[in-house]
């Protein structure tokens, strides 16, 4: 794996702010992550300060004269371009994506609109309303079907739904997290991520849970799920899905470093599934678990996001 391009001394970061926590439902991960990466950034001489970010955020960052920001902030109000579009006002550069990118990988709607329109593969779906048939959905989609909200993150709100009569109560369920959801076409096959660090793709990491899918209680509280990294792809393959996941990253405008989930279904088809731009930065997180393979440490992953802003304000 290459190495960073260009190294700084942990003072020409000047003060950065590590913004966490926030408003939205993944705010506990996010204090999680904001918190592990200030620690890293505190062992690396960095002088960050940590912020638990509420309405008066853009006051203490004015008045806190910091120089630049490491959003560690998942979800909405933070991780889909609004605190981007606020830094880049306050002529803050910080890490990660810019308000495009941000904002387009939130939408898992128009993700795909876009990734059908460049060619790339991703499921079917149909965007659900009270108005909905449910049976033409379920007859244009096939069974079972994936019901999620269209801005959220974390599986919350997301289920499996077998038989068309079920989809109005999936429905109800994920309008629960988000005015927009979304129907799509369950896709049987092997679970991948592919962990994006500037222009590079990290080792891909599978994912194995005894649950139905990936959900809240498999990403965050039971020891059942397995990570399986290398994922048993052969090189080939991976090289092949890792330039796949890359294109489709860029291809939302989305910059530095992310994550995009996919699924490879019984004929090695593979399905985008979706993108995220702040994926969780805790120690047992997947993008530091593909980095570790890589033979990067956390300290030096969250010093090479660090380093994403230094290109910004270039
Ligand atoms: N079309 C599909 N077919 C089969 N399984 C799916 C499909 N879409 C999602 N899943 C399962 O549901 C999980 C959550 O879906 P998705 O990644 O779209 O949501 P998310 O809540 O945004 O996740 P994240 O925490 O990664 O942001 C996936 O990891 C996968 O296990
Ligand atoms: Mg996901």
């Amino acid at each position: 794996m290459k190495q960073a391009q260009k190294k700084y001394t942990p003072d020409a970061y000047g003060k950065v702010a590590v913004l966490m926590g926030g408003f939205s439902a993944e705010r506990n991960i996010s204090l999680e992550s904001g918190q592990a990466v200030y620690m890293a950034l505190q062992r690396k001489g960095v002088d960050a300060h940590a912020i638990d970010v509420d309405e008066n955020v853009l006051a203490v960052l004015k008045a806190g004269g910091y120089d630049r920001v490491f959003i560690a902030l998942h979800g909405r109000g933070g991780e889909d371009g609004t605190m981007q579009g606020a830094l880049a006002l306050l002529k803050l550069p910080y890490t990660g994506s810019g308000v495009l990118g941000s904002a387009l990988a939130m939408d898992k709607s128009r993700t795909k609109k876009m990734w059908q329109s460049c060619g790339l593969p991703t499921p079917p779906f149909i965007e659900l309303s009270s108005n909905s048939d449910w049976k033409q959905v379920g007859d244009e989609l096939g069974l079972p079907i994936m019901v999620k909200p269209v801005h959220e993150g974390s599986s919350l709100g997301a289920s499996k739904v077998a038989r068309a009569e079920d989809l109005e109560q999936a429905w109800r369920m994920a309008s629960r997290f988000d005015r927009q959801v979304m129907a799509e076409r369950w896709i049987v096959g092997r679970e991948y991520t592919a962990s994006i660090l500037g222009e590079r793709i990290l080792p891909l990491i599978r994912l194995e849970t005894p649950r139905e899918f990936y959900d809240y209680q498999a990403k965050y509280v039971d020891d059942t799920t397995r990570y399986i990294c290398p994922c048993g792809l052969t090189e080939k393959q991976e090289e092949l899905i890792g330039a796949l996941s890359l294109n489709a990253f860029t291809s939302l405008g989305a910059s530095g470093w992310g994550r995009i989930d996919l699924i490879l279904d019984r004929q090695e088809q593979l399905w985008l599934i979706e993108a995220n731009t702040i994926p969780g930065m805790t120690s047992h997180s997947l993008v530091p678990m593909a980095a570790k393979q890589a033979g990067m440490g956390f300290d030096d992953l969250v010093m090479e996001i660090l380093n994403t802003s230094m290109q910004q304000e270039q």
